[in-house]
């Protein structure tokens, strides 16, 4: 499973696995691949501390960072850019506020409780919250950095490139990993719309060969619906330099997801997902839930744009999560759900995968022989 990408940064295995966990993160690169942490829910003083703890325990491997920089976040009109977060809060209108408590209502889901800790509403996909976080990770020795929407800024490209750190950026068109590399990123990660979290329209299966072919000879990783090592040696067959992966590390025994959710994710098929702009405004993959078909009814107010929606229904999310909600309870997840079926710790995830990952080639050299 040896690609020239995997030699370059020094990896056992060319499986880059993204995570919001740190502790999947480090348990990823030790056993041989390249964990990537998604920096997007931390404030700056967190991602230091995570960013600290991954580096004692990552023995010395190799680990990236993922940030959210999404090209074009144009903020609404008339918005205050000192007092940002304030300044949006006021855009959402009342409306849709009504709509989420009735939804939580509905379901008798409580308000959260006055000393409950207060999530945050503004996440870092505004280039003004997403460049504190940047500061932090180069304070850090990641081997990578990664942009989910869009390009990133070109500064951003040379800064990195000047400590020696790779760039990477996620695309779900050809065209848009065409512009990926005009803006100077090392490594298109092509990702299928059958992926977690943010997703385009194009299957994986016809968007890997695409991408590839456009970017050539700069490396691809394929993403979006890997949870078996027969879908890594179909990437590599196509010329893809590794696999970037996701949803696969929700449900392992390192993973801080709650017992509530992990039980879903585990029950679910791989029709239990849907494509909905429910918690960011964008189009992203859900594990379809009483909270996703609720957006999608006629007294729906129908979604704000990023980051409004999400700043909406930020603390809807965490109640949902401190009642442990069964019907409502969400989460981004791509298709593989359906094959995501026990919990594993990460190194077995890893080991299954490359046996798989041989089977599948031996399978293909027999048909040769
Ligand atoms: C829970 C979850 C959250 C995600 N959040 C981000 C993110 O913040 N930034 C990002 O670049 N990708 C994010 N993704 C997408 C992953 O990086 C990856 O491209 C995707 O999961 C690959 O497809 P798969 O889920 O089929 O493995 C997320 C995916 C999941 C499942």
């Amino acid at each position: 499973m040896r690609t020239q990408l995997a030699d370059e940064f020094g990896l056992e295995f060319p499986i880059f696995a993204f995570s919001h966990c740190r502790d999947v993160v480090a348990a990823v690169s030790r056993a041989g691949g390249m964990g990537v942490l998604g920096a997007l829910y931390f404030t700056p003083e967190e991602l230091e501390m995570e960013l600290k703890w991954i580096d004692d325990h990552v023995d010395g491997r190799p680990y990236g960072v993922d940030l959210v920089m999404p090209a074009k976040v144009e903020l609404p009109e008339g918005v205050d850019a000192s007092n940002l977060e304030q300044s949006l809060e006021e855009m959402i209108p009342q409306a849709n506020r009504d709509f989420v408590e009735k939804v939580l209502a509905e379901h008798g889901v409580p308000p959260l409780p006055e000393d409950a800790p207060r999530s945050h509403h503004l996440l870092g996909w505004t280039d003004a919250t997403a460049r504190p976080q940047l500061d932090v990770a180069l304070e850090h020795s990641p081997a990578l950095l990664v942009n989910a929407l869009g390009p990133p800024p070109a500064d951003v490209v040379e800064t990195a490139h000047a400590r020696g750190i790779k760039v990477a950026a996620l695309a779900s068109s050809p065209r848009h990993a065409e512009k990926h590399r005009a803006n100077g990123v090392d490594i298109v990660v092509a990702q299928g719309t059958e992926a977690g979290g943010h997703t385009g329209e194009i299957s994986s299966i016809v968007l890997w060969p695409q991408v590839i072919e456009a970017v050539a000879p700069a490396p691809v990783l394929a993403a979006g619906g890997i949870a078996h090592g027969s879908q890594i040696a179909a990437a590599l067959a196509m010329g893809a330099q590794g696999v970037w992966t996701g949803s696969i590390w929700l449900t392992v025994a390192e993973s801080d997801m709650t017992p509530l959710v992990v039980e879903k994710l585990l029950e679910a098929d791989s029709t239990r997902t849907v494509r909905s702009r429910v918690m960011t405004g964008k189009p992203a993959r859900h594990l379809r839930s009483a909270w996703t078909d609720a957006w999608e009814r006629p007294d729906s107010p129908g979604f704000l744009p990023m980051p409004l929606q999400f700043m909406l229904v930020s603390d809807a999310y965490s109640r949902i999560s401190r009642a442990q909600n069964r019907e409502l309870a969400s989460m981004p997840v791509g298709q593989v759900v359906g094959m995501m079926n026990s919990v594993r710790p990460v190194r077995d995830v890893i080991m299954q995968l490359v046996e798989e990952y041989v089977e599948a080639s031996e399978r293909l050299q027999r048909l040769n022989g």
